[in-house]
């Protein structure tokens, strides 16, 4: 039996949500600690929830478990909204983490396409894993590029990322990197969540509005 996947996901991978309506306090995600570990270009991260609630960012089947049941790490202490939003969605998590991405090139994200390992160690009677982004710096010039083939720009879409964007990946099956031209480095929230009712309830709550007539 395959892992129960959420059908909203099922024609192109992802889903964009309606911008989170509540504002993240800069020093939430640019007070954390940050781990070097290099994903997508030249990245850095702040574990915020890992396997074991240790500082680190390793894959959770490193430790034995499928990418569930994070433990918080010291660095929640620091981001109570990004904790809370995590928590408010109500599914199973594991890695939570956010990113903090220097500026790059087009043709740099086109290169760092990848698709991600979610689902190691994920028993096949339970939820497949899919991650979530919360988008914490206003970059609405930097784009979230996703390919169901890296080798062909016609399965492409493009995320845009202005402040507050959320959306949710299945990173497994899509390949994916952001091109970010900066100024600055960009930051977001990356959270692994378990597919099934409580994160469909959830998607389904945060469906942007569809706009009368249209
Ligand atoms: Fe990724």
């Amino acid at each position: 039996m395959p892992n129960h996947k959420l059908p909203i996901l099922e024609e192109k991978g992802f889903v964009v949500l309606k911008k989170f309506d509540k504002p993240v306090p800069d020093s939430e995600f640019r007070h954390m600690e940050y781990v070097d570990w290099k994903s997508g270009g030249d990245t850095n991260f702040a574990p915020i929830a890992s396997a074991f609630g240790d500082m680190e960012c390793a894959g959770f089947w490193d430790h034995g478990k499928p990418d569930k049941d994070g433990i918080w790490t010291k660095n929640a202490e620091v981001c109570p909204t990004l904790v809370e939003w995590t928590e408010r969605v109500g599914a199973r998590y594991g890695r939570v983490r956010t990113i903090k991405l220097e500026p790059n090139t087009e043709q740099d994200a086109i290169k760092n396409l990848h698709p991600d390992d979610n689902n190691r160690l994920n028993p096949e009677e339970e939820g497949w894993v899919v991650r979530a982004w919360l988008q914490l710096t206003d970059n609405p010039d930097s784009y979230m590029i996703v390919r169901e083939d890296k080798d062909d720009p016609s399965t492409e879409s493009r995320i845009a990322l202005p402040k507050g964007a959320q959306f949710v990946v299945d990173s497994q099956r899509l390949w994916h990197a952001v091109w970010h031209p900066g100024p600055g480095p960009r930051y977001a929230l990356i959270v692994s969540f378990e597919s099934g009712p409580d994160l469909e309830r959830w998607i389904d709550s945060q469906l942007a509005e569809q706009p009368v007539g249209a």
